[in-house]
């Protein structure tokens, strides 16, 4: 079995991106500017925001955080997405995703001006994704191909199966493999909640994405032996070993699943860092775009 090191493979896009935002700013060119709204306290969406930041200064990108409090209207928060949209000094943000129960979540993402939609949410570039045109790919998919791409794992003809439907994961990650290119032209099954043999469908995958939200759902006997396994899931679960009283799991039960897989991805340290490595690429792409560089 070999480790998907997801810290490594950022490591390394990310290196590639602060190459290039050193040479922006050694041409007396701006640096590229991420800004991200964060409404409400929840504490795994405040500790993304804050991994986005540090993650952005580290590679040069200019970062700026806009919290609004847990009771911002929808209207307030439609008039700071228009504000972001109309500052020219700002060339992609995101908003921090889920949102409190009286904000319409869709309505919020088809506000965003697709041109500084990072994220790749908007229906626009969801549009364009789907067509295989030029768009901004959502981060945590693209991160995926970029891991695969990293460990040069065969995906042509491949049974890809996708457990997940999800706008952020499943759906776009279900449709860029099967798409005529590398990493893709694999043969995709999407699986989800009403799935039938769900166990069957899993142990024919060549390659398993996971995307289901459930801490440790995918066992050893669902996982084909020799499969490449990709975990998305991050859970804080109880834990009685580590002195903080708990622990990282993902949506795949490491333990037995290695034993299996080929290669598998960690967690914490595999799809996690890849996310915002493909956010980070975006903000660089929505740089050159929107300033025609
Ligand atoms: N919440 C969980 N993942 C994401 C993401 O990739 N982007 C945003 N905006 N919110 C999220």
């Amino acid at each position: 079995m070999e480790l998907l090191d997801g810290k490594k493979t950022s490591a390394a896009l990310k290196d590639d991106i602060s190459i290039e935002v050193a040479k922006m700013i050694d041409a007396d060119i701006e640096a590229p500017h991420l800004a991200a709204i964060l409404v409400g306290e929840d504490p795994a969406s405040q500790t993304y925001v804050a991994a986005k930041e540090k993650a952005s200064k580290a590679v040069g990108i200019t970062s700026s955080i806009y919290n609004m409090p847990t009771s911002t209207t929808e209207k307030e928060l439609l008039k700071m997405v228009d504000f972001l949209n109309n500052d020219d000094d700002v060339d992609g943000f995101i908003v921090q995703l889920p949102l409190p129960e009286h904000i319409n979540e869709q309505k919020i993402i088809e506000s965003i001006n697709p041109n500084k939609d990072v994220d790749g949410f908007h229906p626009v570039n969801v549009g364009k994704m789907a067509l295989g045109l030029e768009s901004f790919l959502p981060a945590t998919p693209s991160g995926i191909l970029e891991i695969l791409k990293y460990y040069n794992i065969k995906t042509e003809g491949k049974h890809c199966v996708v457990l997940g439907r999800s706008n952020i994961v499943g759906s776009p990650i279900s449709i860029m493999m099967g798409q005529k290119k590398y990493p893709g032209n694999s043969t995709v099954t999407l699986c989800h909640s009403r799935t039938e043999n769900l166990e069957e469908i899993t142990a024919s995958a060549d390659i398993l994405i996971v995307a289901i939200g459930s801490p440790e759902f995918v066992k050893k006997d669902m996982v084909k032996p020799g499969a490449v396994v990709i975990d998305v899931g991050i859970h804080r679960v109880k834990s009685n070993v580590t002195k903080s009283g708990y622990k990282l799991k993902g949506d795949v039960e490491f333990e037995g699943v290695s034993q299996v897989a080929a290669y598998i991805t960690p967690v914490p340290g595999g799809v996690g860092p890849m996310t915002i490595a493909g956010l980070l690429a975006n903000t660089l792409k929505a740089a050159k775009i929107n300033r025609k560089l």
